[in-house]
């Protein structure tokens, strides 16, 4: 049986992630912030209740991310889901708190996530580890606005593009994708597509990640590359 681990699992793509793959037959482990007002996160808990499983991770806060790394102890992931993430300032906002937190949330914490559950990704059969991205991480087509997260995006997007040239000799493989915009309280109302829409085309492309596409910044929809 195939074993996920989801960071941010309590609402938006990373739930959508979750009920699906847990609908498919995985061992989902769902990380989230405060799991006692996780409802939803519970609700699937209980109609899955022998391959879901909740644990509390606060990515931006170390000793959480070591804690998670005891609970979990030697246990075998197939699949590590970086999707925690945060918006950070508001639109056109330069301030140095903000931006050092949206730095450590987007940016950093994947890595930290990375490095303490690697050995997990190791003794797992698939060895995939996933980064959730964002088109306004790519430097090349980037417009204006958002400044503090699309620097979080692409710093995110360089971090896993080293991780899948250092950690290929493990035979992991690492997926950089791109949800799309999706209608979560991060994508708001407007966005072109579900939560559920883009949670399918993720799983599609990380069941399909190979050598050859690890490290590589792909969109949820197939055969689509992202500039970096
Ligand atoms: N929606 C889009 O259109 C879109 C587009 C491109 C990329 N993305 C990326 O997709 C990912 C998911 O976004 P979303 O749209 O689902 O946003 P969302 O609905 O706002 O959900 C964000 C999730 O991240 C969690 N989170 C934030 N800070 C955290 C922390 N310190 N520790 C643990 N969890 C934390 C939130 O938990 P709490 O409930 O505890 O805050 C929530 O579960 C993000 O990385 C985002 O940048 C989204």
């Amino acid at each position: 049986m195939t074993t996920v681990l989801i960071t941010g699992a309590n609402r938006g793509l990373g739930l959508a992630l979750a009920q699906q793959y847990a609908a498919d037959g995985a061992e989902v482990i769902v990380c989230c912030r405060e799991p006692a007002r996780a409802d939803a996160l519970k609700e699937l808990a209980a109609s899955f209740s022998d391959r879901v499983r909740i644990m509390p991770l606060d990515v931006a806060d170390e000793s959480s991310i070591a804690s998670l790394k005891r609970m979990l102890a030697d246990k075998p992931i197939d699949i590590l889901i970086n999707n925690a993430g945060i918006n950070g300032l508001s639109v056109n906002e330069i301030e140095a708190e903000g931006w050092m937190t949206t730095m450590r949330v987007n940016a950093l914490a994947p890595m930290l996530i990375a490095q303490a559950l690697r050995d997990n990704l190791r003794r797992g059969s698939e060895k995939k580890l996933v980064a959730i991205a964002s088109i306004l991480g790519s430097t090349s087509s980037a417009g204006g606005g958002k400044y503090a997260y699309r620097a979080s995006k692409a710093a995110l997007n360089n971090g896993m593009r080293a991780l899948s040239r250092d950690w290929a000799s493990d035979g992991i493989l690492v997926g950089i994708l791109n949800p799309g915009w999706a209608r979560t309280k991060m994508g708001g109302d407007d966005g072109f597509i579900s939560p559920e829409e883009s949670a399918r085309g993720l799983i599609s492309r990380i069941a399909e990640l190979t050598p050859a596409t690890s490290g590589v910044f792909q969109d949820y929809r197939p055969g689509v590359t992202i500039r970096w």
